[in-house]
């Protein structure tokens, strides 16, 4: 029985390190070697390589190294496979971090201060406390609740948008596509933390703008598919929103040329907004091995019917 790594160099080294002390027993190879094929019961992948099911006959679980799983090519997956996502605690302070600081920077005006600064303009407005801003998130999982609780506890007038109801203490929440207009009025700046799923691809579009209070800011830490780009440069334009954040694209890199670099309300950051530690994440895989070994359930498994 053993475990293959799919990714960097460097990453495998930390996860053989983890894998070694803990798991002496589990034969841990890094792709492209493998080991004897029919021997592989798990693979540890962002990407998985093509043509699984005769790669790795026998093999059981893949977990992935991301929170979200849109980037795996689910019709190239066995059936009888489990897929994990990655919840780890690392990539959940990560995404708190992010959105907070681009929550703050929407809030306090930064991104005019710093267009400001270019033109050598010194011309302050006076601020208004996060109780009058209403940020809405849309996702409430594994990410989107523990930002909303920070959001929170900073003061921020919070709402919160799931395909099925959630609660977070303090939090007004709405469901599914019956309450998303409701939701949408109420929002001056809105995350977008859903995962990228049929449903939600291009979710963000001139539709979603327009029935956002004028003058709305996004902030777009899922995929770039979630965001139709052509909506976009028209609706800062006309001043329906008067800010983007995007810590995604479509596609990625996105090429030099593109509009989005030089736009003015467009704040571009290269998908760093969060990731998995190599460390914690290897503890997490290391403690469902464990759970599926004892016949447990796992944390994080994919329902691929619904695509998360
Ligand atoms: C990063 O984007 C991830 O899905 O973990």
């Amino acid at each position: 029985m053993s475990l293959v790594f799919h990714q960097t160099p460097e990453r495998a080294a930390i996860w053989r390190e983890k894998f070694a002390s803990a798991r002496p027993d589990m034969p841990f190879h890094v792709w492209p070697e493998t080991g004897p094929k029919e021997d592989v019961r798990y693979l540890v992948a962002w990407k998985t390589p093509d043509d699984l099911a005769t790669l790795f006959p026998n093999l059981e679980v893949l977990f992935s190294l991301g929170a979200g799983i849109d980037q795996l090519n689910l019709a190239n997956i066995p059936p009888g496979v489990q897929i994990i996502r990655m919840v780890e605690n690392s990539l959940v302070e990560g995404m708190i971090e992010y959105v907070l600081w681009a929550v703050f920077s929407c809030h306090r005006d930064m991104f005019r201060y710093a267009r400001q600064q270019r033109e050598h303009v010194w011309n302050g407005s006076h601020n208004r406390p996060a109780r009058l801003y209403r940020v809405g998130v849309m996702g409430m999982g594994e990410l989107g609740s523990p930002v909303l609780e920070k959001l929170v506890a900073l003061g921020y007038d919070c709402r919160g948008w799931s395909r099925s109801r959630r609660e977070v203490a303090g939090v007004t929440s709405f469901a599914g596509e019956a309450e998303l207009d409701e939701f949408l009025a109420q929002t001056d700046i809105l995350v977008c933390l859903v995962p990228l799923t049929e449903a939600t691809r291009g979710i963000l579009n001139r539709d979603l703008f327009e029935k956002l209070p004028k003058g709305a800011c996004i902030i777009n830490c899922g995929r770039g598919g979630h965001l139709v780009q052509d909506d976009l440069i028209p609706a800062l334009d006309s001043g329906q929103l008067s800010q983007a954040v995007l810590d995604v694209a479509t596609p990625e890199p996105l090429p030099a040329e593109h509009t989005f670099w030089d736009h003015p309300r467009i704040f571009l950051t290269p998908h760093i907004a969060s990731a998995a530690q190599s460390d914690s994440a290897a503890e997490v895989v290391l403690a469902n091995l464990r759970r599926y070994e004892a016949g447990e359930s796992m944390t994080g498994v994919i329902d691929t019917g619904r695509g998360y």
